[in-house]
């Protein structure tokens, strides 16, 4: 018998995942190139050839056990090193190995901060629209989702009703730049409002509210958009990083955590955080890709193929009524439906053999969210769909 909180968990299953295994099923009955599946965020272009390189020679330069050994919970002494001075060379920070920890990918290092510093009800601050496994992660701590309502006008902060959601709870703020589902990224300004308000917050409570930045995402960003490294702005921040969308590596499973020395209770947390990746059964990031990711620091895949997509669709997309704030980074947007019932509209896509994903799983009912990390085959394919959906709602 499984447990309550699970059967739970499993009720109400993932939108997301529940899209794409659609799209498979009417991909077999349609034909692959007949449905135009935006349900994933899995990069369409390939990792570069940086990366197929260091897998062929730590494989076989490197003495085996070493390579697929054990080590330090947090992750090889050197690899974190060199990940220090990338991020230094890259934002001018001045962190050392004793600020990164190796993690299994971005929910692995959102995973062992919540581990780290959340005590069962403690409320920890989300600004919609989100990633929904956030909800998932904080249960898994026990921790209480406190929801920030959307800015509807620049998908940015809502700072009115952030301000009265701060309360003498908060243990966190989880902030996503640039952001999955909408494409924003936030401004320096924005950033800035953030900080002073969190620093407000901290004086008026006596507390620490600890700002944890979700990063993915960071070299994903269109036109010379710049994302601000929020640790120069409020010393309170963890900093999560992913190899998943950047270098095309979602399945390898790495990342690392940024950890400032300023950070409250700076030692107690490092500490605990080398404890939360043993004892959540990760034990450390996969220990083949933190010495590949080590050789490939300064590397990207083509991303500049997004910003091809984006633009596609963004301009057809207006072109054919639907409103949406343009996108600046990430591979996806996030469009307002014809209807209020967000659920109903992505049903009716398929019927154009649409795959995108309800809003309501962002927590942003009325919208949609498309994944355009795909081909450009496809974008140009679905267009005439987009098209015809939204005549369907004339
Ligand atoms: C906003 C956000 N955070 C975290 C993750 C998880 O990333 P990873 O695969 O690196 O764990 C994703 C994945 O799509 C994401 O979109």
């Amino acid at each position: 018998m499984i447990s309550d909180k699970m059967a739970e968990l499993v009720k109400n299953g993932s939108a997301i995942r529940a899209m794409f295994e659609e799209g498979k099923i009417m991909a077999e009955k349609y034909g692959k190139e007949n449905i135009y599946d935006f349900s994933l965020g899995n990069p369409s272009v390939v990792p570069p050839e940086n990366v197929k390189n260091a897998i062929f020679d730590i494989i076989k330069n490197e003495p085996e056990k070493v390579v697929h050994g054990y080590m330090n919970n947090c992750g090889y002494e050197d690899v974190r090193g060199k990940v220090a001075e990338s991020v230094n060379k890259k934002y001018e920070t001045n962190f050392t190995e004793n600020n990164i920890i190796m993690t299994v990918g971005a929910a692995g290092a959102l995973n062992i901060v919540l581990k780290t510093i959340i005590n069962p009800d403690d409320e920890v601050v989300l600004f919609a629209p989100y990633f929904g496994e956030y909800n998932n992660y904080l249960s898994n701590y026990d921790a209480v989702p406190v929801v920030v309502n959307p800015d509807f006008e620049r998908f940015s902060i809502n700072f009115d009703d952030f301000e009265n959601k701060i309360t003498n709870k908060t243990k966190a703020v989880i902030i996503n730049n640039p952001n999955n589902p909408t494409g924003v990224v936030y401004s320096e300004k924005d950033i800035e409002r953030l900080s002073d308000i969190l620093e407000d917050k901290q004086k008026k409570f006596g507390t620490s509210i600890y700002l944890i930045s979700d990063e993915p995402y960071r070299e994903l960003v269109f036109g010379g958009n710049y994302v601000p490294y929020l640790t120069k702005y409020y010393k309170n921040t963890f900093v999560g990083y992913s190899y998943s969308k950047t270098l095309s590596l979602p399945g390898e499973r790495i990342g690392y955590l940024v950890v400032p020395s300023e950070i409250d209770d700076y030692e107690q947390i490092f500490g605990g955080l080398g404890v939360a990746n043993r004892i959540l059964g990760y034990v450390n990031a996969p220990s083949l890709f933190q010495k590949v990711i080590a050789e490939c620091l300064e590397c990207t895949s083509d991303l500049r193929v997004y910003e091809e997509n984006k633009n596609i669709l963004f301009d057809a997309l207006t072109e054919y009524g639907y409103e949406c704030v343009e996108p600046k980074g990430t591979f996806y947007m996030f469009p307002k439906c014809f209807t209020a019932d967000d659920k109903a509209f992505c049903e009716k896509a398929k019927e154009f053999r649409l795959i995108i994903v309800p809003g309501s799983t962002f927590a942003c009912p009325g919208y949609f969210r498309i994944s355009y990390c795909v081909d450009k085959k496809i974008i140009m394919n679905s267009l005439e769909s987009f098209k015809l959906l939204a005549e369907s709602f004339k």
